[in-house]
């Protein structure tokens, strides 16, 4: 077996000045497991072995003045630079973590679990070197709409969003009911025992009847997201059973 047989099938690299913080999330639960899997290779790249001088500076103060330091733009240069050199054949994306990048969603989480190698570069202070985005970076990526102390935590949702989606990783059957139910919240999930403190498991779950089963879920979550999120409604592929419903739902609450 060649070493392309067993490269990973996607390499995430995350550039930071904290590598300790992902010792934790990447060495526990699901991400550990596609990591012994050889599904996917995590690694945490210290920042500051790609400054210079002795105190290897990453941030400097901003020209014009203000409060709070700047990431230099030489430091994120050099890692990324290095990053794509030793990585061979694979050509990586690299993405910046910021507030002001793109909305990040689930959509975007199944192009990028498409790629072979990301470089996550994970912001930090009051911003980065302009340079930085202009010169250096493929996508800003934001995961919403407010401020962390840095882009750590956000590589981290992004890695485990992305991971989990990777081929190979779920079940099939799992991605392919997951992306029939895509844009609706979830149907509600019980488990033993059928009674707990008066509540009731609804009994159609009990039944063993199968499709009615099937249609009670796809009307809860039909439901629930026309109640909790309408926004996302609107962008859900509905067949016209699912509109149908929705359309009763509607006429129940004029009357
Ligand atoms: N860095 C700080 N806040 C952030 C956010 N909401 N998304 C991505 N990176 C960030």
């Amino acid at each position: 077996m060649g070493e392309y047989a067993l490269a990973p099938r996607l390499k995430i690299e995350l550039v930071t000045i904290f590598p300790r913080m992902f010792d934790g999330p990447l060495g526990e639960s699901m991400i550990k497991r596609a990591v012994e899997q050889k599904l996917v290779q995590v690694e945490a790249i210290d920042l500051r072995l790609f400054a210079e001088g002795r105190h290897r500076q990453v941030d400097d103060e901003p020209y014009g003045g203000g409060r709070g330091m700047i990431f230099k733009p030489e430091p994120l240069f050099k890692a990324v630079e290095n990053l794509r050199n030793r990585s061979g054949h694979t050509r990586p994306r690299v993405i910046l973590l910021t507030p002001q990048g793109r909305q990040f969603n689930q959509e975007l989480a199944r192009e990028l679990a498409q790629e072979n190698h990301l470089i996550l570069l994970c912001g930090r202070y009051e911003g980065v070197d302009e340079r930085v985005r202009t010169g250096l970076v493929d996508d800003e990526i934001s995961i919403g709409d407010y401020v962390l102390t840095g882009g750590e935590i956000p590589a981290l949702v992004l890695t485990d969003a992305v991971v989990r989606l990777v081929p190979g990783f779920l079940e099939e059957e799992t991605l392919v009911e997951e992306s029939y139910a895509a844009q609706l919240l979830e149907y509600p999930h019980y488990t033993r025992p059928p009674e707990y403190r008066g509540m009731r498991v609804p009994s159609v779950l009990l039944s063993g009847d199968h499709g009615r089963i099937a249609l009670w879920r796809r009307q809860q979550q039909l439901e629930r997201t026309r109640k909790r999120r309408p926004d996302l409604l609107k962008k859900a592929e509905l067949s016209p059973a699912d509109q149908r419903y929705l359309d009763s739902l509607d006429s129940l609450n004029d009357q």
